[in-house]
């Protein structure tokens, strides 16, 4: 071959080559103009209204990518200050007050001409489903209080709504689930895809009145009532969700107080999970001031009951175990506790909320097994009060309930929803996925406002178009690439 030839091919090789990468950084660059295009952005915000505490989110995402999966992000957690709404059922007014601070610092995030287009929830849980079982109408008041202050803000205020413990449940699943994409899958083709089975995950919620599991069973059958179905992005789902009124942190903690008051029959009371050294006073009428701590037939609601700690963990598993009814369940498989239908547990799952703050505080939220975190909780509720208080000074509060939670924690997880010591590791203690809180807010807000289609998004064109370039630049440079290392193979480097 000679050398004029040689070069006239290496030439119109080179010139193919170059030609086609041009072409192909021409697309990507017309592709990425778009995005230096700031989209508009949209907003919605969702009042969590807990037994223990409110907090407001504010979600924003790009207009017009409503449609699409883990679009909505988290932009301000703001904590109300004061107890949860349900505690004003004398003063229902002071519930509304105690929610504008909030509503003034979400609104001065939110540029002035999107407020009036801003959907704001107010979604209530456990606490105030214990008020509506002892008075409703204090219920019903609260609720028409706070809706009459939020309708006083800028905003579309669309009510205020007590949710069932399955909605609760299933909106924290859809929340968790959503952000971490696992609802659909984009593909390299250009196709949605259903997720498989592996890759949805399983919630589990801890609240200061009721907990929540929620996840998809190998084989969905069973009561009904536990059941519930969604078609999301094209898929159909049938969860299992179940949420135990009364299994909350903080009304567990008071069923096991009752219970160690009752078995003692003394104003001076044993507690067997609080720190030795530590000592608290309580008066029965604050005890049984909620329907899950049955009071005896007759007592004193004056009466002053002193508990003392003695910082013994085998003692404090037994009384939490009593709190549990796992006998209901007749030895059957296929149940929890109380004798609730349950299937076993299967897949992956996220434990939240408490779950996640009380193992955040005795450091076990990196993936410990089961007998690293067993032998921690046991160390911690060892340890003595004086020597707790110095090391903990900022968590005094709090510091001697760590104890009895984690160990309900525990006993709930193993005992009450059947987690092994194999199962155990499938379980991730966080609090945020995507920069944003798991809870049941981020999925109700979804729902509320239509944006999860039930069928396969239609506005995935611009994500598809991506996935094209992308790959039409990747094909060509790398023919591009062989190109030149044939050329340079068969005909020798150019001179
Ligand atoms: C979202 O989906 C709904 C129903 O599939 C459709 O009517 C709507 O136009 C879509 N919105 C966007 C922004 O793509
Ligand atoms: C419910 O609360 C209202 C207002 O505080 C009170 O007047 C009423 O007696 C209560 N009802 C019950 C059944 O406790
Ligand atoms: C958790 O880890 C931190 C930092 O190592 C330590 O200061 C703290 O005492 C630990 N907490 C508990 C409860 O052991
Ligand atoms: C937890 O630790 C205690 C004390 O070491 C032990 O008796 C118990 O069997 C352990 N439980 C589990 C589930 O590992």
């Amino acid at each position: 071959m000679g050398h004029a030839r040689k070069g006239l091919v290496l030439g119109i090789l080179l010139t193919t080559a170059i030609g086609s990468g041009i072409v192909a950084l021409i697309l990507v660059i017309v592709e990425t103009r778009d995005v230096y295009l700031p989209p508009e952005t949209k907003y919605g915000m969702v009042f969590d209204a807990g037994s223990s505490h409110t907090a407001l989110f504010v979600y924003r995402w790009p207009a017009g990518k409503e449609n699409d999966t883990g679009i909505v992000s988290q932009a301000l957690a703001c904590s109300v200050k004061g107890p949860g709404i349900s505690y004003y059922r004398e003063e229902p007014t002071q519930a509304g007050e105690s929610l504008r601070d909030c509503m003034r610092e979400a609104l001065g995030l939110i540029p002035d001409h999107l407020q009036r287009g801003t959907p704001t929830f107010l979604g209530a849980t456990a606490g105030m489903r214990l008020l509506r079982l002892q008075n409703s109408s204090q219920a019903d008041r609260l609720f028409e209080e706070i809706s009459k202050t939020l309708r006083q803000f800028p905003v579309d205020f669309r009510g205020a709504q007590l949710l069932t413990g399955n909605e609760e449940g299933a909106f924290g699943w859809i929340t968790i689930n959503y952000l971490l994409e696992s609802l659909v899958k984009y593909s390299f083709a250009g196709k949605w895809m259903p997720p498989t089975a592996a890759e949805l995950v399983g919630s589990l919620d801890l609240g200061g009145a009721s907990t929540q599991i929620t996840f998809r069973p190998q084989s969905p059958s069973g009561d009904p009532s536990t059941q519930e179905d969604f078609r999301l992005y094209g898929g159909n789902y049938t969860v299992y969700t179940h949420s135990y009124l009364c299994y909350g942190r903080d009304q567990a903690l008071k069923m096991l107080q009752a219970h160690l008051v009752q078995a003692s029959n003394s104003s001076r009371v044993d507690h067997p999970c609080y720190p030795s050294g530590f000592q608290e006073t309580l008066l029965l009428e604050g005890l049984y001031d909620s329907p899950c701590a049955r009071p005896p037939k007759a007592y004193n609601p004056q009466s002053e009951i002193l508990l003392r700690g003695t910082g013994d963990p085998e003692a404090c598993f037994s009384a939490v175990r009593t709190i549990f009814n796992f006998s209901s369940c007749g030895g059957r498989k296929d149940c929890g506790f109380n004798g609730v239908f349950q299937p076993a547990v299967s897949g992956h799952f996220y434990a939240f909320s408490a779950f996640y703050y009380t193992f955040d505080f005795l450091n076990l939220t990196k993936g410990q097994s089961l007998s690293v975190t067993n032998a921690t909780v046991w160390e911690f509720c060892k340890r003595n009060w004086d020597e707790m208080e110095l090391s903990y000074p900022d968590q005094k509060k709090w510091l001697h309930n760590y104890c009895p939670t984690a160990v309900y924690i525990l006993t709930l997880l193993m005992d009450g929803y059947k987690f092994t010591s194999e199962s155990w590791s499938t379980i991730s203690f966080c609090k945020q996925a995507a920069d944003t809180d798991i809870g049941w807010s981020l999925g109700y807000m979804l729902n509320l406002t239509n944006m999860i289609p039930s069928e396969e998004p239609a506005g995935s064109r611009a994500q598809n178009r991506d996935v094209w370039i992308a790959a039409v630049f990747f094909v060509v440079l790398a023919v591009s690439l062989t190109t030149g290392a044939l050329a340079v193979q068969y005909f020798g480097l150019p001179a």
